[in-house]
């Protein structure tokens, strides 16, 4: 709905908020007694605190469902001092001041500079509790999940309800996502909040009140995390650490996958695969929509159209292609017909019931369905092992649909209305007093189907890492699985919302995701098909998709001009893949984003705070986007420094504004200064041959990578089964000093040629066995 239809204020029960309080403490937490309420401050790190409010003075105790590690296990030092008036907790980073008079909280960094400082405090009334924050004047907004629009969310109302956000637009609400986190960001002051309720909450950042953000859950209890920066690289690392990091995916996952709604038989999916190797196009990975099923039946193959998938599967495999299988959450409606997942999920009472008792059904793409409880540990493991007759025919990885959960009270194609379980219906327990409500588990059900696929996939193949997608999801989805941004429009408003949606997904801890490229629905022209590609070969997760009854969106399938642009990009991103899969491994060793808004690596630079246009993919790599039609020429902002123009070694000085010139061929790419970027040879797939030679492009300047490099497909690399290699760049007056250090870690990579390329200047080559050496470029004086 948007935002525009409202209501006036109504006769809304006044909020209750904390009177005087006082203070006692008990380990880690410094608790505030106010009457019958209770206000508890939890010291977790020096920069992380955690701030919970019971208005009935009683903690429940309840399942954490996102946040990774017990508050217990943290072990932070600080200190708390008295005045007449406040209470302050001192650590090392920040300084937290409870007013004694009201119980209101404020933060400070050493500088004294103030952050998430209250603006009314907490409050709470019939079932619903909230807290309200000053906004700084200059302070941006960010993160918040899966949103459409532009990068800062100032001035907007963000409500968290996971939700089939079909034919979404820039105005758009509720998402598939619901991630109640966001980063606040002005020029040396940044700080995360994590809003730790699954029940329905919403932000409203300085909507109703100017100058005031707010935020609401419909939880008995307000729990929230402050996470103190500054720099959003710093919010997110522990972030991660609270919510979970992503795992490794295998290298293949991240080449270039292909999918439509639907390749809809063997045949057309061999075509498919022998069209990419003829025409040279890259491509790791074919996806099957809804259609290799039997009527829609999960965990089924349609005996017409896929009569034979191990073969086709094995086929595809050798020629370098994983495939790639959707599985809903919808379980076909069928007694008696001998549908063993129907039948066994009754059997053992495994569906989600309403409050009396009765069996919940909804309409999907089956026709009438019954939805598993995620909820449930033994639900999750039986769902996880259904997924043996997909792997043990080697299907490689796992997309997870609907699972907001997409339902509709009617027979799709009828007019109906789209439903969830009632807010009442009983989940997560075996007896109903184990349950907790839906309305506290609504936003997770996208999560806990990916949990259950990501460990059921790892307990299948203990020896292989698999491959995940997922729709819907919460806080901490990045533990189980990629996400990619649901259903988006063969639309030039798309592709350029794409790149700010991707960001802000990185910026609430999801840094492996993608949107469709070309868009799903409707459309694409050959242009707007050429500049997505483009762009798409910056996602971290680069997939191809289109709709049911939408012309065909390949990449030969606009003619040879379009076609050439696709495997150009393609090329370079298979090129690229030794410099991306160490953002990868950053990713999941620090939460950082693979992905990256400007204002990740310029924090303290007020031009990036709504730059949404440009990107960095790493630290190294800046892209300046077309995104419009007709368009050859565009503004890019070039932050402080050295930059240098990737096509043309042109040199800049920011910071400053070019116009950089982009015919269709050309997307305008900037390397920093010092930069150093590891590349491979083009490959038609991942695994088809070792990295070998390692071409490292070096840009003069100061500069340091790690190149981080495993087997890309089991888990030896937790038994440190890997190898990273520091490499810097020095520049002096008439000389660049490249040092490759010595090789660490215990992978066994045989040798291979280096070629190192200092950019404009020349290459140098040596045979690489681990051993550190040092290479001079003498530069020709000025
Ligand atoms: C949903 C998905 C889309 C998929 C279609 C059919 O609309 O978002 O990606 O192709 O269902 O399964």
């Amino acid at each position: 709905m948007p935002q525009y239809f409202g209501q006036l204020p109504s006769n809304e029960q006044p909020w209750q908020t904390l009177s005087a309080i006082q203070e006692s403490q008990e380990g880690h937490t410094v608790r505030f007694d106010c009457g019958q309420s209770c206000l508890k401050i939890n010291v977790l790190a020096s920069n992380l605190i955690r701030v919970r409010l019971a208005p009935t003075g009683e903690f429940i105790s309840r399942r954490s469902w996102a946040v990774t590690q017990d508050d217990t296990a943290w072990l932070p030092s600080f200190e708390v001092k008295k005045t007449d008036t406040t209470v302050e907790i001192q650590t090392e980073q920040l300084r937290v001041v409870v007013q004694k008079e009201n119980g209101q909280i404020a933060c400070y960094d050493l500088a004294n500079r103030p952050f998430a400082v209250d603006a009314a405090g907490m409050g709470w009334r019939l079932g619903t509790t909230a807290a309200w924050k000053q906004i700084a004047a200059d302070e941006h907004f960010y993160g918040f999940g899966e949103r459409t629009g532009l990068l800062d969310k100032r001035s907007e109302v963000k409500t968290n309800w996971t939700t089939d956000a079909l034919d979404y637009g820039s105005l758009t609400d509720e998402m598939y996502q619901a991630i109640p986190f966001f980063i606040a960001l002005r020029p040396e002051v940044g700080y995360g909040i994590f809003f730790n309720t699954t029940f329905w909450s919403r932000f409203d950042i300085g909507v109703a009140q100017p100058g005031i953000w707010h935020m609401e859950t419909h939880a008995g209890e307000l729990d929230y995390y402050i996470i103190y920066g500054p720099t959003p690289a710093k919010i997110l690392d522990t972030y991660t650490q609270l919510t979970g990091r992503m795992p490794l995916p295998p290298k293949w996952a991240l080449g270039y996958h292909q999918c439509r709604w639907s390749y809809e038989s063997e045949t057309v999916v061999r075509e498919l695969a022998q069209e990419f190797r003829d025409r040279e196009i890259p491509c790791d990975v074919i996806h099957l929509d809804i259609d290799y099923m039997r009527g829609y039946r999960v965990f089924t193959w349609s005996p017409q159209r896929f009569p034979h998938p191990e073969k086709l599967i094995k086929g595809l495999a050798e020629d370098g292609f994983k495939t790639v299988t959707i599985i809903d959450p919808g379980v076909k409606y069928e007694p008696e017909a001998d549908y063993h997942v129907f039948d066994q999920g009754i059997a053992r009472d495994y569906f989600v019931r309403k409050a009396d008792g009765q069996l919940f059904h909804g309409y999907v793409w089956p026709d009438k369905a019954v939805f598993p409880d995620f909820m449930r540990a033994d639900v999750r493991q039986w769902w996880g092992e259904l997924h043996q007759s997909l792997t043990e025919i080697g299907i490689a990885g796992i997309w997870n649909d609907m699972n907001e959960p997409a339902i509709n009270d009617r027979p799709f194609g009828d007019e109906g209305e789209k439903i969830w379980f009632p807010l009442d219906a009983p989940q997560g327990g075996v007896k109903e007093t184990d349950c907790v409500t839906h309305a506290e588990t609504h936003n997770l059900y996208g999560s806990m189907m990916a949990r259950s696929c990501a460990e059921g996939l790892e307990k299948l193949r203990p020896n292989e890492r698999s491959f995940v997608l997922t729709r819907s999801g919460f806080a901490g989805i990045q533990r189980w699985s990629s996400v990619w941004m649901g259903d988006n429009h063969s639309l030039w408003d798309h592709l350029e919302m794409s790149l700010p949606m991707l960001c802000n997904m990185g910026l609430s801890g999801v840094a492996f995701v993608g949107c469709d490229i070309g868009g799903f629905a409707s459309n694409a022209t050959a242009e707007l098909f050429a500049r997505w590609m483009q762009v798409g070969m910056l996602y971290p997760l680069m997939r191809g998709h289109s709709a049911l009854t939408t012309a065909q969106h390949e990449p030969w399938t606009f003619g040879d001009r379009t076609e050439k642009i696709c495997r150009e990009y393609i090329n370079l991103r298979y090129r690229l893949l030794p410099y991306i899969y160490t953002l990868f491994w950053q990713a999941a060793t620090t939460g950082a984003l693979i992905l990256r808004p400007l204002l990740y690596d310029f924090p303290n630079d007020p031009q990036t705070y709504t730059l949404h246009d440009q990107v960095l993919l790493g630290s190294s790599l800046m892209a300046a986007p077309i995104y419009r039609p007709g368009v050859e020429h565009r503004a890019v902002y070039l932050p402080a420094g050295t930059w240098y123009d990737w096509w043309s070694g042109e040199c800049y000085m920011g910071p400053t504004h070019i116009l950089a010139h982009a015919p269709l061929e050309k997307m305008p790419l900037y390397v920093k200064a010092g930069a150093i970027i590891p590349m491979q040879p083009v490959m038609q797939y991942v695994d088809q041959r070792s990295l070998d030679p390692l071409t490292i492009r070096v840009w003069q300047g100061e500069g340091e990578f790690t190149l981080y490099e495993d087997d890309g497909n089991t888990f030896a690399y937790k038994d440190n089964a890997y190898t990273t290699t520091k490499f810097s760049v020095n520049t002096e007056e008439n000389q660049v000093i490249f040092a490759i250090n010595q090789r660490e870690g215990s992978l066994f990579l045989p040798s291979r040629e280096v070629i190192v390329e200092l950019v404009g200047v020349n290459e140098q080559r040596f045979n690489d066995d681990g051993t550190a050496r040092q290479l001079v470029f003498n530069l020709k004086p000025q």
